[in-house]
């Protein structure tokens, strides 16, 4: 089992430039799950990695669409799945479809909705600190490769993620 790797931002442009980091890892088919409370922080981490995928137009919430289609380099399909109600709605996106395209599909609430997706993936849990010196726009970043493709991948990840690593004590 691989460990998860952690990481710190400091505010949401800090949040946006880790995705931009960890877009540059992108190909195509990749599958990426956002997960955090309301306002952690997962839309946003969206327009960091697309706009590094070399997507122009404005990454907004998808939660009424369910599915938005962005061009880049690489495509970007970005899914907010929190209004669903039921797996099969899920189902109903056409997520294999999707995932065939060639493109990135990144999924927001995408860990309530596991038995609905392949099973090779990148989770990424965005979420307040517990620390109490914690500033308010500080974000915990916990990512965990799932599969072996992903987690073939772990050390790269870690590598691009060094600036904002978390535990390692060092400054910025
Ligand atoms: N370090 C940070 N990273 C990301 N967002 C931050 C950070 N610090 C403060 N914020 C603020 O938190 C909010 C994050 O909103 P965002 O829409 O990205 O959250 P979300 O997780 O997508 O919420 P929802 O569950 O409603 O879709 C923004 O207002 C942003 O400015
Ligand atoms: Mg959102």
């Amino acid at each position: 089992m691989t460990e998860p790797i952690l990481a710190v931002t400091h505010g949401v442009d800090d949040t946006r430039a880790l995705a931009a980091a960890l877009a540059e890892l992108a190909r195509p088919h990749d599958l990426i799950l956002l997960a955090g409370d309301l306002g952690a922080g997962k839309t946003a981490f969206a327009q960091g990695f697309g706009a590094a995928l070399g997507v122009t137009d404005r990454i907004t919430s998808p939660t009424f669409t369910i599915v938005s289609q962005y061009e880049g380099r690489l495509g970007l399909n970005h899914l907010d799945v929190y209004r669903l109600e039921q797996l099969n709605e899920v189902l109903d996106v056409g997520l294999p479809d999707l995932l065939d395209e060639g493109g990135v599909t990144l999924i927001e609430w995408g860990d309530t909705v596991l038995p609905a997706l392949p099973p090779t993936y990148l989770e990424i849990h965005i979420e307040l600190p517990d620390d109490p010196e914690a500033g308010d726009d500080d974000r915990l970043i916990t990512l965990m490769p799932v599969g072996s493709v992903w987690r073939a991948r772990a050390r790269a990840i870690t590598e691009a993620l060094r600036p904002w690593r978390a535990g390692g004590g060092e400054a910025r």
